[in-house]
């Protein structure tokens, strides 16, 4: 790849579409795209070693077996897998991720599980108890975030499998009411560049085109910007609440006015911050307006499997209308298997997995989520303080729970290296290079901010004093960053798609 990374000089300056049609042109070329394969082939081979470290440890099973496996050699199986995995989240190591994780609340939420394992809310006749779970999750939730008020007094929503489902469902819910009430059948939903990949998702996936717009020196929405983007095809506005990449509240109020003024929807992120805003705010930090308070809100995705401390696999997309609501759902009348009708993406669901989120919020209650929120902010501000007393690195922008740190005197993904040789799991981002780290409970334990900041010290020191780019994982990073061929680099995430469904 290094060949390739070395032409980004070049077209550095080019406008992209050019780049584009060049990179075509050259994939077509069959010399160049055998070199292309080879150094694909060569960056590939290590990283298979990596994503299936089980090879030759344990039985492994490309067709089904012949006869039936003892139940007793398949959980010993399965359980020395989780403790090889669980290691590393227990002790705060990661970075999001698993967001609870003491072995009593997860313990709790087994017991819902397997209660519930059968149990599916397609067939609501069969299983009332799982749409009494998930009606009442969606009415808690829209509680908290200003539903039920005289301003919001018709929230409602649906549980879903997860953020990307719940952000995909909204965006496709806009789509639907353009056509039906605004005859727009190209519409146009304006994002910042830094709105979580689940928008541009949504954007392949139902014929939407993102428009987006830069963030201001703080990594927030610039509004001047969404202003000039909005045109007669625009159909909704989005803020994050926080974002993903740098953990920035987006200005919704300002969307909000937009939104008023130019009569669109605006639909708010708040996946990581819907089960921690609010409760922050009651502890007296500085929130700013971001829910159904703000009048022009009119939809929301909150993911409950995070911050909410529910099993993975549940979210919620909430609807300042009930008539909103209604271009989400899915109905036929003409289909032989009978009158079908679906609120959500899936047919069938877990219905488990509504239980035990359920039986989470039940559990946690709001004294719950505040003490959990105030265990966040207190290691978060000592995490702030210490980062003080590393002048190599800059905090990007003013953000509350999510750290996202670049620098200007050492090269931060080989920063990012020497943190993973010492055990940790940090996101690495680009545009512009930097990592992330996003508190969660696990990083409230005793200890775990002062290993994080001394093992962050030791790694810009190990650095400054060894600077080695094109070692480890910092190469990678870089030509991530740099790559102006992103179709290339486009393959290359297939390729490991396709190794991850390798036996
Ligand atoms: C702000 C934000 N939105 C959406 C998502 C997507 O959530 P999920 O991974 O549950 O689909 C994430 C995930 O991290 C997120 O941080």
């Amino acid at each position: 790849m290094k060949n390739i990374e070395s032409l980004n000089g070049i077209f550095r300056y080019f406008p992209h579409w050019l780049v584009r049609m060049i990179e075509n042109l050259m994939q077509k070329i069959p010399s160049v795209k055998l070199m292309i394969d080879a150094e694909n082939e060569k960056m590939m081979a290590p990283l298979e070693a990596s994503l299936k470290p089980y090879r030759g440890k344990f039985d492994s099973f490309a067709a089904l077996p012949a006869t039936s496996r003892p139940r007793k050699t398949i959980l010993e199986d399965i359980q020395k897998m989780n403790q090889i995995e669980s290691d590393r989240w227990k002790d705060g190591y990661v970075s999001g991720g698993i967001y609870h994780g003491d072995q009593e609340h997860i313990d709790f939420l087994n017991q819902v599980y397997a209660l519930h394992s059968q149990s599916n809310p397609l067939h609501s006749d069969l299983f009332p108890s799982a749409t009494k779970f998930e009606a009442e999750i969606v009415s808690m939730v829209a509680g908290m975030l200003g539903g039920g008020t005289p301003s919001a007094p018709s929230v409602v929503g649906t549980v879903t499998s997860g953020g990307t489902e719940s952000i995909l469902l909204a965006m496709k819910t806009y789509r639907d009411r353009a056509r039906a009430e605004r005859g727009i059948y190209e519409p146009e939903i304006i994002v910042a560049e830094t709105a979580h990949a689940a928008f541009d998702k949504a954007s392949q996936y139902f014929g939407i085109n993102m428009v987006k717009v830069p963030v201001d020196s703080n990594f927030k929405m610039d509004l001047s910007r969404v202003k000039r983007a909005i045109g007669s095809k625009t159909v909704a506005l989005v803020g994050s609440s926080p974002s993903f990449p740098h953990g920035i509240i987006d200005p919704i109020e300002g969307l909000s006015e937009l939104a008023t003024k130019y009569k669109l929807g605006l639909h708010v992120d708040a996946c990581l911050g819907g089960f921690i805003l609010p409760f922050a705010r009651k502890l007296g930090a500085p929130v700013p307006a971001f829910d159904f308070n703000l009048p022009a809100v009119t939809s929301m995705s909150v993911d409950t499997h995070k911050y909410g401390f529910a099993a993975k696999g549940t979210s919620v997309v909430l609807y300042r209308t009930p008539e909103l609501r209604h271009y989400q759902y899915y109905t036929t009348t003409e289909w032989p298997g009978g009158l079908y009708f679906s609120p959500t993406l899936a047919g069938s669901r877990p219905g488990a997995l509504s239980a035990a989120c359920w039986a989470a919020m039940l559990s946690m209650g709001e004294e719950g989520y505040l003490r959990s929120t105030r265990a966040i902010l207190d290691t978060a501000a000592k995490i702030r303080e210490g980062l003080k007393s590393i002048p190599e690195l800059r905090l990007l922008g003013d953000p509350i729970w999510i750290f996202a740190l670049a620098s200007d005197t050492v090269n931060i993904y080989e920063v990012l290296d020497q943190m993973n040789q010492r055990h940790w799991s940090l996101n690495g981002l680009h545009k512009p290079s930097c990592f992330h780290f996003a508190l969660t409970l696990r990083q409230t334990q005793p200890g775990v901010a002062e290993r994080f900041l001394q093992d962050l010290k030791d790694s810009v020191a190990y650095v400054k004093k060894n600077p080695s780019p094109n070692e480890g994982l910092a190469p990678v990073y870089g030509m991530a960053a740099s790559l102006p061929f992103r179709g290339i680099l486009s393959d290359v995430l297939k390729k490991y798609l396709d190794i991850v469904y390798k036996v």
